[in-house]
């Protein structure tokens, strides 16, 4: 039914209320046959191709192989989520097509090996803002799906590897390791991975070579550091799979500011995940993954060796394993 606005109004068959529709809520709205929630197309390639392999390495990464839980523990926190999802049905009146839709797309995740995706951008932000609320030094964030351990180990100054001819501006990231009380550091290391100036990840999008833009840099030891790569562009998640189905539903965006990965480590003090990002990129205020944080911000300068390029200067603050705020 047409209203004077251009919108139209839209009567729930259960419950019978009325509900006003502007147009582009009209737009927005698609429906889908009882099988196109459960398929798997052809181009759904490259998300499946990606999502299989993200799930692959988590399973062989060994973080929850001696998790041991005691069952008030389990009851208390399965319980917390089944509650939530039960008051979400109640708050909403969520109707037996909704509740089917979601069956389907939730056994889609799974088939597109997307909850390791789902999860690390809708998910970890919080459990990595709860887990590091109390460490001293380096701000941290979310690692994501697309890390890959045993990185080829460079000596300082080191240049991470890129194809003959790689397009994009290169970059100079130098930094210095210190503890909280402003020593040196000896011993750590920099494990850095990001995404080439097109916005694809080596090992996940086809084609590239296996350790492009990943390396697993050693520090001097006064804690010095330089890496030479390229600045990563930005990209979209995935969205030819599930994930990418529920934004395009939901009318929302699936672009990540450009970011560099980090991992920081070095022997007796807390590790450090996290990402950097650079200043007037469209989406570090609405980061599909809530990873943006200011103190990951950083500030590139024209080089100061004559070099072509940028380079950019970020220092780690690493604190002793048991030291907190
Ligand atoms: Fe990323």
């Amino acid at each position: 039914m047409q209203t004077a606005n251009g919108g139209s109004t839209r009567t729930d068959a259960r419950t019978g209320r009325v509900t006003q529709l502007v147009p582009h809520q009209q737009k927005a709205i698609t429906t889908m046959t009882d099988n196109q929630l459960l398929d798997r197309k052809a181009s759904d390639g490259t998300a499946v191709e990606a999502g299989t392999k993200a799930t692959e390495r988590f399973a062989n990464s060994g973080k929850y192989s001696r998790l041991a839980v005691s069952k008030e523990r389990v009851s208390t926190l399965a319980g917390a989520l089944i509650k939530a999802a039960n008051d979400i049905v109640v708050e909403h009146e969520v109707t037996y097509e909704e509740y089917n839709a979601l069956k389907a797309w939730l056994i889609k995740v799974g088939t597109d090996g997307e909850w390791p995706l789902f999860l690390d951008v809708w998910l970890e932000h919080t459990v990595e803002d709860v887990n590091s609320k109390d460490r001293p030094g380096t701000v941290g964030t979310i690692e994501g799906p697309y890390y890959v351990p045993n990185s080829p180990v460079l000596q300082t100054p080191a240049t991470v590897e890129m194809r003959d001819d790689e397009a994009g501006t290169p970059l100079r990231f130098s930094g210095r390791f210190t503890d909280t009380e402003g020593n040196a550091l000896q011993g750590a290391q920099v494990e850095i991975w990001h995404a080439d100036s097109e916005g694809f990840y080596s090992q996940y999008a086809p084609g590239l070579p296996e350790w492009l833009f990943r390396a697993n840099v050693q520090a001097d030891s006064d804690g010095r550091f330089t890496i030479n790569t390229m600045r990563p562009a930005p990209y979209q998640i995935p969205t030819d799979g599930a994930c990418g189905q529920l934004i395009e539903a939901a009318g929302w965006h699936a672009w990540r500011p450009a970011h560099i990965h980090i991992k920081v480590s070095a022997p007796g003090y807390q590790p450090v995940t996290q990402q950097l990002y650079f200043p007037g990129d469209p989406h570090n205020a609405d980061d599909i993954a809530s990873a943006v944080k200011e103190e990951l911000m950083l500030d590139p300068q024209p080089r100061t060796d004559g070099g072509e390029g940028e380079e950019v200067v970020y220092d780690y603050v690493l604190a002793k394993i048991g030291e907190t705020k």
